[in-house]
C-alpha cells in the first residue's frame, strides 16, 4: 500500500531533520556496544538538576493535589502563570500580566503555536543565519519563506538586516516577523550586543514588524550583559517564546508564550485542540520549584557555575588542541561553533568522527538558511562531563590533524 495519495499537500513541506539522522546513527552504534562521547545534544546536565528534590516535590504533589493528574486550562494553571509573571519581573526585568502568560509544551510548543497563528503559506520570515533547526523546520512546514541574516560575534548583523528589509520592501514582499535567539544562540553560541538589540527594535518599529524572541538560553548566562528584547520593548512588538527546559530539565515540557491582544486570543483558541494543556504534573512541579526559591538555590547557585566550568573546559581544550582553528566563545547557552578549514565538509567530518573516534557532534550545515556553514560543527558542553569534553576535543583534534 502506498499512502502518498492520502497525504495533505502541505505534507510536501515536511522535511526530516539532519539532527535526527545523527542521533539515529549514534543510537545504532551504541546498540552495537560502541562507547561514544556525545558533544551533540542540547540537554542540560542531569547531575546539575536537583533530581532528588524534584522527586520529593512530585511525590508531595501527586499525594496532595488531585488536580495534578487531570486536564487543566489550555492557558496553564493560574498559579503557574502568576508565578512565571513574577519570575520574569525578577529575573528578566519586565512586567507582564499573568493573563498574558500562556503555558505551553516547552519552547517548541510555543514556537509552533506562534507560527500557526502568524504564518500564512508564502509569508516571509526573517531569522538569524544560522538558526535553531527545529524552528526553521516548524516555520517551513507552515509554508514560510525563511530569509536568513548572518550573525557575527555580536549577534544578528542589523546592518544586513536593514538592507534585506529594504530590498524585500522594494520587491513588495511583506515580512511578518523576525525570529531571534538573542542570548546564547543555538547553534552558534553568540549573544547579541546591547547596541544590536536596540537597533533590531528600531528596525522592527520602522518596518512595522513583530519580533519573536526565543529566550531558551536567557537563564544560561555565565557573564556579560543581555537585556531581554521584551524588557526594551516600548511598543509591544516583542512576543516571547520561553522555556524552563534548560533549567528544570528538557523532559518536563514546560514553556510559555508571552503575547497580548489578538495574538494571545488566537493562540489560546488554537492550543486546546492541539494539546489540551501542557503536562499538568510538570506544571505543578515547575510552580513549586519557582515558589520555593529552587531556581535561585539550585540553578543560579549550583547549576550555572557548573555549566560555566564546562564551558571553560571546552574552550581551554580547543585552545590547547586546535589553536589555529576558529570557534565561538559563548557567554551564554550550551554551544560552541567550530569552523573547519574553508571548503571542508562538516557533515563528512562529523560522520568520520563518530565512526573512527567515537565522538558525536552535530554538523552545522542544517542550521543554515543558505549554502554557507558547510564547514561548521556544533559542539555541546552542557551535557558531557569535563573529562568527556577534554577527551572528546582531543580526539576531534586528532582527526582534524589527520585530515587538514
Ligand atoms: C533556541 C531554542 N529554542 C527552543 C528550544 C526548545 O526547547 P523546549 O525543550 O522547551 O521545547 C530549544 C531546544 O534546544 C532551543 O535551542
Amino acid at each position: 500500500m502506498r499512502y502518498d495519495k492520502f497525504l495533505a499537500g502541505r505534507a510536501n513541506w515536511i522535511k526530516g531533520s539532519a539532527l535526527a539522522d545523527v542521533m539515529k546513527k549514534a543510537a545504532e552504534l551504541k546498540a552495537q556496544g560502541r562507547e561514544l562521547i556525545s558533544l551533540s545534544a542540547g540537554d542540560p546536565d542531569p547531575n546539575l538538576i536537583p533530581r532528588e528534590v524534584l522527586g520529593e516535590l512530585a511525590k508531595e504533589i501527586l499525594a496532595e493535589v488531585p488536580a495534578s493528574v487531570m486536564y487543566t486550562p489550555a492557558s496553564g494553571i493560574p498559579e503557574l502563570r502568576e508565578e512565571i509573571s513574577k519570575f520574569l519581573e525578577k529575573y528578566e526585568g519586565y512586567r507582564v500580566s499573568p493573563d498574558d502568560v500562556i503555558i505551553t509544551v516547552g519552547g517548541t510548543g510555543a514556537l509552533d503555536l506562534l507560527g500557526r497563528v502568524l504564518i500564512d503559506p508564502g509569508d516571509a520570515v526573517i531569522t538569524e543565519n544560522p538558526s535553531y533547526i527545529n524552528t526553521l523546520l516548524a516555520f517551513e512546514q507552515l509554508g514560510a519563506k525563511v530569509y536568513g541574516v548572518p550573525v557575527d560575534g555580536e549577534g544578528m548583523r542589523t546592518d544586513i538586516l536593514e538592507e534585506k528589509l529594504r530590498e524585500l520592501r522594494a520587491k513588495g514582499v511583506k515580512v511578518k516577523f523576525i525570529y531571534t535567539i538573542p542570548t546564547g544562540q543555538n547553534p552558534i553560541g553568540v549573544t547579541m550586543s546591547e547596541e544590536r538589540r536596540k537597533r533590531l527594535l528600531e528596525l522592527a518599529s520602522e518596518y512595522d514588524l513583530l519580533i519573536v524572541e526565543d529566550s531558551a538560553y536567557n537563564f544560561m548566562r555565565y557573564e556579560g550583559e543581555a537585556t531581554p528584547l521584551k524588557a526594551m520593548d516600548k511598543e509591544g512588538r516583542v512576543v516571547v517564546a520561553g522555556t524552563l527546559s534548560k533549567v528544570l530539565g528538557t523532559g518536563f515540557r514546560v514553556g510559555w508564550i508571552i503575547a497580548q491582544g489578538e495574538i494571545r486570543q488566537k493562540v489560546l483558541m488554537e492550543k486546546s485542540p492541539i494539546d489540551f494543556c501542557a503536562p499538568t504534573i510538570s506544571q505543578y512541579i515547575a510552580l513549586e520549584y519557582l515558589r520555593r526559591g529552587y531556581f535561585e538555590e539550585y540553578h543560579l547557585r549550583q547549576g550555572l557555575p557548573g555549566y560555566r566550568e564546562k564551558r571553560d573546559a571546552m574552550l581551554k581544550a580547543l585552545e590547547e588542541n586546535l589553536p589555529e582553528a576558529e570557534f565561538t566563545k559563548p557567554i551564554a547557552g550550551m554551544f560552541v561553533m567550530l569552523f573547519l578549514p574553508e571548503g571542508a565538509d562538516g557533515m563528512a567530518f562529523a560522520e568520520e568522527l563518530m565512526e573512527k573516534k567515537g565522538v558525536v557532534v552535530v554538523p552545522g550545515k542544517p542550521f543554515y538558511t543558505d549554502e554557507s556553514g558547510r564547514n561548521a560543527i556544533r559542539l555541546n558542553f552542557s551535557r558531557p562531563s569535563k573529562e568527556e569534553i577534554r577527551e572528546g576535543i582531543k580526539r576531534l583534534a586528532e582527526l582534524y590533524r589527520e585530515k587538514f
